[in-house]
């Protein structure tokens, strides 16, 4: 595209008033849809010229081997198979379909952490690359309509378009509607190709509470029994997993079931308080404060556990901890 051209785009873009920032279809307001629709596959056109940027996207597979070892804790079956899953993929040249992971849990446990981990391990930029895209079900859609169906997928083909390297996250799936999800499942599966588009490079990742009950009442059996929580196996977790999700009509698995695309499934375990001083050191670590046990233990004490699990396991895992130690320090 020569730069008159470019100019002329841009031009018709912006005094059409929509926000050009990384081409995100959730900016266009819905009585300027027919004229982004319009515009959206030239300017995707342009951008596949430019393509993924490569310097910006190098895989460091000992960096997230290292960062699941030290950031991520007690959290052992989703580092090592985050760590397998992730590293198998991003050494693949051609991969038959996107790499999908669903990651369960109760909240606080380190889902959404994790995921930056992987983005700061594959994008130079980590979550701020203009490769990796966060949806929020509540935060962009709150009432689904098809216009949103059409807009998500749109939203998934242009920036496949503009870079096959793309990793999408979504949060609170368990949150989303079945409509929506719906629509996003031919791009999860095996497929050449879709109208154009390879969608095989890219990354998905879905965050859920979804599961936790049978995730919390598994590891509260460990604990009961007095054995190890690092005792615990996927395959221990894979059946609760199954019964609490799959057979869960109202479970997002319900939609994604029947051809199931997804590629791991994986459980995050609930945190003790003993976890939770870790996370208020680590905190204190990050933000160059000495790290002080009088405060962790402070910070960890606050914390509300769940009174169903006789109080072993906090209930909002190491969310709140960063507030705490604002607090103690
Ligand atoms: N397993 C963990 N290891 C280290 N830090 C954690 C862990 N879980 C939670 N945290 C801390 O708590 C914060 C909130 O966790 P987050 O990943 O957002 O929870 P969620 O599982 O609900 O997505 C993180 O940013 C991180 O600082
Ligand atoms: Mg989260």
């Amino acid at each position: 595209m020569n730069a008159a051209r470019l100019h002329l785009l841009l031009h018709v873009f912006l005094s059409a008033g929509v926000l050009v920032r990384a081409f995100d279809p959730f900016t266009v307001t819905s009585s300027l849809f027919g004229i982004s629709a319009a515009l959206g596959r030239t300017i995707y056109d342009y951008f596949r010229h430019k393509g993924c940027d490569p310097e910006s996207i190098v895989f460091n597979a000992t960096g997230l081997q290292l960062d699941l070892q030290t950031k991520l804790f007690r959290q052992h079956i989703a580092s090592r198979v985050i760590l397998k899953a992730v590293t198998g993929f991003m050494s693949n040249d051609n991969p038959k379909k996107p790499l999908v992971l669903s990651l369960h849990g109760p909240s606080g446990t380190g889902k959404s952490f994790v995921s930056q981990l992987i983005a700061d391990n594959i994008y130079k930029e980590g979550m701020d690359s203009s490769f990796v895209h966060v949806f929020t079900s509540e935060l962009h859609f709150p009432h689904s309509s098809h216009l949103d169906t059409y807009k998500l997928q749109q939203w998934i083909k242009g920036n496949v378009t503009n870079c096959g390297r793309s990793m999408f996250i979504f949060d609170e799936m368990d949150k989303m509607q079945p409509g929506l999800i719906d629509s996003i499942k031919p791009y999860l599966d095996y497929h050449e190709n879709l109208d154009g588009v390879s969608y095989r490079k890219a990354i998905f990742i879905f965050l859920s509470n979804a599961g936790r009950e049978g995730i919390i009442q598994t590891a509260l059996d460990f604990w009961k029994a007095g054995q190890d929580r690092e005792e615990l196996e996927l395959k221990d977790l894979e059946t609760v997993l199954s019964v609490s999700v799959f057979n869960n009509k109202n479970s997002y698995f319900s939609s994604l079931i029947d051809k199931n695309p997804v590629d791991f499934f994986i459980p995050f375990l609930p945190l003790e308080y003993r976890h939770v001083i870790e996370c208020a050191l680590a905190e204190m670590k990050a933000r160059g404060v000495p790290p002080d046990r009088n405060v962790a233990e402070q910070v960890a004490r606050d914390v509300v556990y769940d009174l169903k699990t006789e109080s072993v396991f906090s209930v909002k895992g190491c969310k709140t901890i960063s507030s705490k130690v604002d607090y103690y320090t």
